[in-house]
Order: C-alpha cells, then structure tokens, then sequence
C-alpha cells in the first residue's frame, strides 16, 4: 500500500504545565501506556508500517528510547524534530522527503479515537487513493476547532473555519487526516496565518476548493477523545480503564496491533511480553496467545 504515517508529537503542551514543563504531552500515561501508543496503535491498525514521528527537539531522546526503530513490533519509524510549533500543516514540510510520492495519514499526537467498526472505517478511507478525507465530529465547545458548515439539505461540505466565534455546526475536524500526495505542494503554498501558523484548515480549504475533499461523519459508536488539558487528560485515563477493566482487554497497544496484522509473530510477541512480565500488561500479551482471543471490531 502507497501510504505512510506521521504522528505530529510537538507542541508546546503549555495547557497542561507543569507536567509538561520538561516531559513530552505525548508521553503522559493515559491510564496504563504512554498516550502516543494510541495514535501509534491507530496508523497500525489502517495498515500502514512506515511512520515518522515528528516531535520536539527537546524530547527526541525520550520518544526514540520508547519506541525505537519500530523494527520489534515489524514496523519502521523515523524521527524528525519541529523546532518550534509553527503549525499542524508543517508536518508535510518537514516530512517530505521521508513521503516522497506517497500517499499520508497523519494524526495528532494527543488524539484517541476508540469505538465500533472505526477500522473498518480506516481501512475504507484508505482506499481512496485521491484526495482528502476528514473525520468530523460533533462537540459541545465548537468555538475551540476548525468547524465544518455543511449544506442542511445535501450534507455537502460548504465551509470550513477554523475556531469560529460564531459556530454553523458542531461538526469539529477531528485530528486524523488522509491526504494524496498533493499536500505537500499544497503546503509549501501555505502562508502563515494571523497567529502565526501554517494552518491545517487552509489544506482543507484548498482540497475543498478543488472539489476534493471528502468529510465522514463519526457517529456515538465512536469515542474522540484529546487530552490538551487537565481534565480531558484525566478523562481520556478514566475512560480508557474503564474499559479495559470490564472487559479484559487492551485499548492502544502496539505490540497487540504488530501481533493481529500479522507484522510480527507469536514467538516475537511472547519474547516482547517476556521483557515486561512483572507489569500486568506483560501478562495481557502472554494470554492473547493462550486465550486466541478474537479481535473485537
Ligand atoms: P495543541 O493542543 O493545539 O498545542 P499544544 O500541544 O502545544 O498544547 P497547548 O495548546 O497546551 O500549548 O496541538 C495539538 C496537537 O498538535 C498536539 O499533539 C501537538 C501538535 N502540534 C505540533 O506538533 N506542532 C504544531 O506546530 C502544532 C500547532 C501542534
């Protein structure tokens, strides 16, 4: 498949200090793993196995002795750091060359997105091979994102702004985001914006222009969750374990997406469960194995 992912970890995280005063946002616990495992977990489960984490000088060495080359869970990741956070479209600059002419998935480094038949859904929006394709969302604060305005009558995409005072929907853009390979030129286009920034809406806006622009809706089956401040980080923790407690099983964990993709085997997933066998997340991956558990959509 002619597509690779970047998972855009940068940022400042300056809602969340002091926590975040020397430590990554995207490496908080959101309950029981680091929270890039779950947007990590996301790209795996479209498919995708070749991924560039792009993240703040500062914390390349925190992010590269987490996950590595990727290669223990059959993937490849790259690293590339963001000086400064000048935008969520510079992803497509300072990624570039690890693109070439590929197709992109990028998703934010603070966003879980957990719920009913979502890969499938992936997996249907990674079919199309040209164009963009959004996610949208509804939210009780639309005022805080880009917000799409659609058609009453069609459900045709007419608009969409990007923090709007005066909300048309509460339809947000979701931080997931499947591009051709056009993006990149569409970025280095870009100019910045009022606050500075290489705006993602402003890509959005030009695929729109061009007719090609592709909205989904996600409905209540689906969990969009980010994890920018204290409570929302909090949440997404509460939520998560929730979850996993009453049904035994694991949101988030790469080492069971490499396992279920078949990018690894049984033998380097117990070899992988061994290295943690006190923590019981060790212990989860052993029983995957032993249990033959089915994958749940
Ligand atoms: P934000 O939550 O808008 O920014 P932030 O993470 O720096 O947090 P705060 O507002 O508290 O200062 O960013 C959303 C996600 O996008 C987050 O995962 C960081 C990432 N991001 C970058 O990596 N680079 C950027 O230039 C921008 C704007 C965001």
């Amino acid at each position: 498949r002619d597509i690779k992912g970047i998972i855009l970890a940068a940022g400042k995280g300056t809602r969340l200090y002091p926590l975040t005063k020397v430590l990554s946002k995207q490496l908080m616990p959101v309950y029981d793993k680091p929270m890039i495992y779950y947007p990590l977990t996301t790209l795996m489960n479209c498919g995708i196995k070749e991924i560039l984490i792009i993240c703040n000088p500062n914390h390349l060495c925190d992010f590269k002795n987490l996950l590595g080359n990727g290669k223990q869970w059959g993937i490849e990741i790259q690293y590339k750091c963001q000086p400064s956070p000048d935008g969520i479209a510079q992803a497509f600059l300072l990624g570039k060359d690890f693109l070439e002419d590929k197709n992109v998935v990028l998703i934010l480094g603070d966003n879980l997105f957990y719920g009913n038949n979502f890969e499938k859904i992936l997996k249907a929006a990674n079919e199309e091979k040209n164009g963009a394709t959004l996610f949208a969302y509804p939210v009780s604060d639309p005022s805080r994102y880009g917000i799409i305005n659609f058609d009453e009558e069609t459900n045709k995409v007419l608009d969409i702004v990007e923090k709007p005072l005066t909300p048309m929907s509460n339809y947000a853009v979701t931080g997931l985001y499947f591009y051709d390979n056009k993006v990149i030129n569409y970025a280095e286009r870009l100019t910045p914006s009022k606050r500075n920034e290489l705006e993602i809406t402003d890509i959005n806006k030009t695929y729109l222009d061009a007719s090609n622009l592709n909205v989904q809706i996600l409905g209540t089956g689906i969990a969009w969750l980010d994890t920018g401040t204290f409570d929302s980080l909090q949440e997404a923790g509460t939520f998560i374990r929730t979850l996993e407690r009453r049904q035994g099983l694991k949101i988030g964990s790469p080492e069971e997406a490499a396992w279920r993709n078949k990018f690894i085997s049984d033998n380097d997933l117990i070899k992988l469960a061994k290295e943690i066998s006190k923590s019981s997340y060790g212990s989860y991956l052993i029983n995957l194995i032993k249990q033959k558990t089915p994958k749940l959509d």
